[in-house]
């Protein structure tokens, strides 16, 4: 799979959030990955379904809506209204996953299952042929801008080899820590979609010589 590079706009400049997803459009990002945080199922705040909405028209890439909520059955078919075309939710947050995926498929979008660094692959095992991201966290959920952790790339590694075994067309999402350093790692754990937050917004400017090197960097 050639490398999907997503833009987290979380370490963008909020003020202009519009024109920073606008930014990472023009910079050759085939995605953008829209960190939702309720202050409860992480320690941090960001927003809700009215600024999805709001920055909707800003571009034609996908927004992957990473919901990093206690409650995302209650959400996701506000995130779907609001223009969200991945709905990403985490393993740790519904003991009943089989209902949240029903619950984006009903709203007309691709489920997305996330894991946590210390969540075991196992979690994600029966659900692999039902979504269309697995999104492994290479970071605690919560805050951008934090280093990478390598312990997570043997799970990455057996989940890869298991979507292979079944013959899945299931790409592998790496989240957290994403830079020039770190990407050749995870690509070759097997991640396919990468998030790059910091790396791309610590840049002012034309984001494509980022993007560029990143892509470069994941072979
Ligand atoms: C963290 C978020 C990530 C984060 C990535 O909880 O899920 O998407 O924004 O940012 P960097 O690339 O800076 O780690
Ligand atoms: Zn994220």
């Amino acid at each position: 799979m050639s490398t999907h590079l997503s833009a987290s706009v979380l370490n963008a400049d909020f003020a202009r959030l519009g024109d920073e997803v606008a930014r990472a459009d023009d910079g050759g990002a085939d995605s953008i990955h829209l960190d939702v945080m309720d202050g409860h199922f992480v320690d941090n705040l960001t927003f809700g379904p009215v600024v999805v909405e709001s920055i909707r028209s800003r571009t034609t890439l996908p927004f992957h809506a990473h919901l990093m909520i206690s409650n995302p059955l209650a959400y996701a078919e506000r995130f779907a209204d609001a223009g969200s075309d991945l709905i990403v939710f985490h393993a740790e947050a519904d003991d009943d996953p089989e209902r949240v995926i029903a619950a984006i498929e009903d709203a007309g979008k691709r489920p997305g299952l996330a894991i946590n660094p210390e969540t075991p692959a196992d979690a994600a095992l029966p659900w692999l042929d039902r979504i269309g991201l697995l999104l492994v966290m290479t970071v605690h959920p919560g805050w951008g801008g934090q280093p990478f952790m390598d312990e997570v790339l043997p799970k990455m590694r057996a989940l890869a080899d298991e979507i292979e075994r079944r013959g899945l067309d299931l790409p592998i999402g790496v989240d957290g820590g994403v830079k020039l350093d770190t990407i050749g790692p995870a690509a070759a754990a097997g991640g396919a979609v990468m998030v790059v937050g910091s790396a791309l917004y610590a840049t002012d400017g034309d984001l494509a010589s980022t993007v560029d090197a990143l892509r470069a960097a994941a072979g």
